[in-house]
């Protein structure tokens, strides 16, 4: 199949307002390959983040989302809008994202009249001119994945990010998980309250709350474990000079699921918590379920943890996965995601570097690239198309 007939997402259009440095900025990007280069602060990672926020989550920097309106006296207020036009495996769709002017500024009496997806520090999302309910409903329209340099320790810290990077691969599988995730935080976090308020819980409801983590819980890891396995054996190849990792998803539930029925692994999830009610009230923690869950990485060729890898190392590993997720996407059913890679060839060696264009160029889905330096992607030259970020603002190079 060639680069151009694949199934895959691309950005046609970004429009923001008042979205970090940027006051008002469009781009139309035409080819597959974006390369963004400037100065340090110039504005590319806001670029790739303005992308981030069009899949469900709180895009490459999980900011405030006040945060993200631009700051300044030329600033207007709390309120930022990203926009885009998204080419999809099934056609184009419009979609966007933004807080209002007075995202926090509520009172009460305009509150009451709020539809769901305004309500004051939530974002509202649209999708082909419609408000959505929430925005897991992104996962149906757009899907990208992304490396940032601060992802460089995600083998070091703690399972949480380690979940999400998972999770972004599993929202382009499967688009109805996001949806089951946020279900089950949200359940999570009313069980928590009531065995921490004041008062002794209303056990209907805590119970209610119990079934519905349960359900989701059990959902969301089968999910995991789906896309794990799908993933599996692309991953253990690697890719040229990236390695292959041996991939595995650990937790109570994983193994639950592996020796039972899903109905089963859900009467016993239930269960935990609700025997787990008095020790998760003191510790303020929820001890057991798809929150404690981790994904497993090994270096292939080295047989060793990906924690236990050299910085180099660990970062092909992660470069080799989100190879592995978007050509295993490109071969079955879906699309190749938008691949967003910051400062990602800064990092590599000359022959790494070069490796991976060709690598991404194979995979023909759209990447958006960014660096401080236009000599590195020399090897792009008309392939890619340019742009220099400066002074807030992007400009094509002819
Ligand atoms: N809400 C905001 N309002 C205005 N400016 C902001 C806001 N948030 C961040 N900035 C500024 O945007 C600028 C660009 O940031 P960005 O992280 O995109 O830079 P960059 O080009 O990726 O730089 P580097 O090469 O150092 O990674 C920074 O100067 C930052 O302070
Ligand atoms: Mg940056």
């Amino acid at each position: 199949m060639s680069a151009t007939e694949r199934r895959r997402f691309a950005v046609r259009r970004l429009t923001l307002s008042n979205f970090r440095n940027y006051a008002d900025l469009r781009i139309e990007p035409a080819a597959d390959m974006l390369v963004f280069t400037g100065a340090n602060g110039a504005g590319k990672t806001n670029l790739l983040e303005a992308v981030s926020l069009l899949v469900p989550g709180r895009g490459l920097r999980r900011p405030k989302l006040t945060d993200l309106a631009r700051q300044g006296p030329a600033g207007t207020g709390r309120g930022w809008a990203v926009a885009a036009r998204v080419e999809t495996p099934d056609g184009l769709c419009d979609v966007g994202t933004g807080l209002e002017a007075d995202g926090s500024d509520n009172d009460s009496a305009n509150t009451a009249s709020r539809s769901p997806t305004s309500l004051p520090g939530r974002r509202s999302i649209r999708i082909d001119g419609e408000t959505a309910r929430n925005q897991s409903a992104l996962a149906d329209v757009m899907s990208a994945h992304w490396l940032t340099p601060q992802m460089d320790r995600l083998f070091q810290e703690g399972s949480s990010a380690r979940r999400r990077f998972l999770d972004r691969m599993v929202f382009g599988w499967d688009p109805a998980h996001a949806g089951r995730v946020a279900a089950f935080e949200q359940a999570m976090r009313q069980r928590m309250k009531l065995l921490r308020g004041d008062r002794a819980p209303d056990t209907t409801w805590l119970s209610a709350l119990e079934e519905t983590m349960a359900s989701k819980g059990i959902a969301v890891t089968a999910a995991r474990l789906d896309v794990v396995g799908r993933l599996a054996a692309a991953a253990a190849e690697g890719w040229g000079p990236f390695p292959g990792a041996n991939i595995a998803l650990s937790g109570d539930l994983e193994t639950w699921l592996l020796n039972d029925p899903a109905l089963a692994a859900e009467d016993r999830f239930r269960d935990s918590l609700a025997q787990a009610r008095t020790e998760d009230a003191r510790t303020g923690r929820t001890s057991v379920g798809p929150q404690r869950s981790d994904l497993m990485v090994r270096h292939q060729p080295k047989d060793q943890d990906a924690e236990l890898c050299s910085t180099g190392e660990q970062k092909a590993l992660l470069i080799g996965l989100v190879l592995a997720n978007a050509r295993t996407r490109a071969s079955e059913e879906g699309g190749v995601p938008v691949l967003l890679l910051d400062e990602v060839a800064a990092h590599l060696d000359e022959a790494r570097r070069v490796a991976l264009f060709e690598a991404l160029h194979e995979l023909g889905g759209q990447v958006w690239l960014t660096g401080t330096d236009a000599e590195l992607f020399q090897p792009l030259s008309g392939q890619a198309e340019f742009f220099i970020v400066a002074d807030n603002g992007v400009e094509r190079l002819r």
